[in-house]
């Protein structure tokens, strides 16, 4: 067995990957245009407005069906799809043990109260056990996070929450276009929150975020609360509930107009990167003992949100063991996602 290019070895790459250039033409066009209405009309962007109507019937579509409202980060999706539900203080919230602050930190802000559920052991999301040892009388919500793209196991979540009449929030921040037994991440729970800063593989832009469900009561609670409780869909003359302002802005709408129309091929080319490292070793992905189910790893009918997605210890693990194996699926990693890249300027728009 060789050793690893740290301790002397030949490296894989000589070269670092790609870059993955999710931004390109259609996007610039996209903030041009609305750059000239503004200019014609001597008015700003604004919000609420065509733009974000249409990228929120356009996300909509892409899920499925159901409602999308356009807020301006994942952090706030969460905050507003937790703050619709209307729990009373002190309500205890179950989060999911490996996330992005965003993803727990808006349960403390709703008055609410976090409480953490252990991992499942072979992945890096939580399950129907461990969030079932936290159910308390106070137990109002779960938040469940699909991390790296790697979907909760939904179905036993979903009887869970029946069994005990609780919300639950899905926390798709990692998650476009990504499915569990086929069907589209974020249609599962109640609400969804999505983030689509500028790191994820689809985006408004810098920051955005967009908050989803299927239920049209919910929805116009949503839009409320994302706008300081005004009263949409309701005749009362003025605001009705409490709420911070979480809009979505106009140039980050149609941004992300251009955005979505790209997010199938994005999905659909993260599928054969993972197909392709699959293939290499199917044992090394699948069945190596204490390696958990990271996105890389899983690859099922999901999309990897990084190109690995796992950490320091895995790695070490894996290359104890398998380092041939793990080469060569590094090898035909890079390979494919050299060979993948479009023809246009745009680069690989991972
Ligand atoms: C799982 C998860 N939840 C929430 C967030 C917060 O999203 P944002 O950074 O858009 O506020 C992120 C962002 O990385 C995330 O990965």
């Amino acid at each position: 067995m060789g050793s690893l290019a740290i301790d002397g070895g030949q490296p894989v790459r000589t070269q670092p990957m790609p870059s993955r250039c999710l931004i390109g033409q259609e996007e610039k066009q996209a903030a041009m245009r609305l750059f000239d209405e503004a200019i014609a009309s001597g008015q700003p962007f604004g919000y609420n407005g065509p733009n974000e109507k249409q990228y929120e019937e356009d996300f909509a579509r892409f899920m499925g069906g159901g409602y999308a409202d356009g807020v301006n980060s994942g952090t706030n999706a969460l905050f507003v799809a937790l703050g619709a539900l209307g729990l009373d203080a002190f309500s205890e919230v179950i989060v999911p043990p490996i996330s992005d602050p965003g993803g727990v930190m808006p349960v403390i802000f709703i008055g609410c109260v976090p409480v953490v559920a252990d991992a499942d052991v072979r992945s890096y999301n939580t399950c129907a056990d461990e969030i079932e040892r936290m159910i308390t009388e106070r137990t109002r919500a779960i938040v469940v996070a699909h991390i790296g793209g790697d979907p909760v196991d939904m179905d036993p979540v979903m009887a869970l929450a029946r069994k005990h009449n609780l919300y639950v929030v899905e926390d798709c921040a990692q998650a476009h276009g990504a499915r569990y037994k086929g069907k589209m991440l974020g249609t599962f729970g109640h609400t969804a929150a999505f983030s689509m800063m500028f790191g994820k593989h689809h985006c408004t832009g810098g920051q955005g975020g967009v908050v989803y469900t299927q239920d049209e009561a919910m929805y116009w609670r949503i839009k409320r609360f994302a706008d300081r409780g005004k009263p949409f869909n309701l005749d009362a003359p003025g605001n009705v509930t409490a709420g911070l302002n979480n809009n979505l802005n106009e140039l980050s709408a149609a941004i992300g107009v251009a955005q979505l129309a790209k997010l199938p091929t994005i999905v659909q080319k993260r599928h054969r990167i993972g197909e392709a490292v699959k293939a290499i070793s199917p044992e090394l992905l699948h069945e190596a003992p204490g390696i958990p189910w990271s996105a890389i790893a899983r690859m099922r009918d999901h999309l990897a949100h990084h190109y690995f997605d796992t950490d320091h210890a895995i790695v070490t693990d894996v290359v104890e063991n398998e380092l041939e194996k793990l080469r060569a699926a590094v090898r035909v990693l890079s390979e494919r996602v050299e060979s993948d890249n479009p023809e246009s300027s745009d680069g690989s728009e991972l």
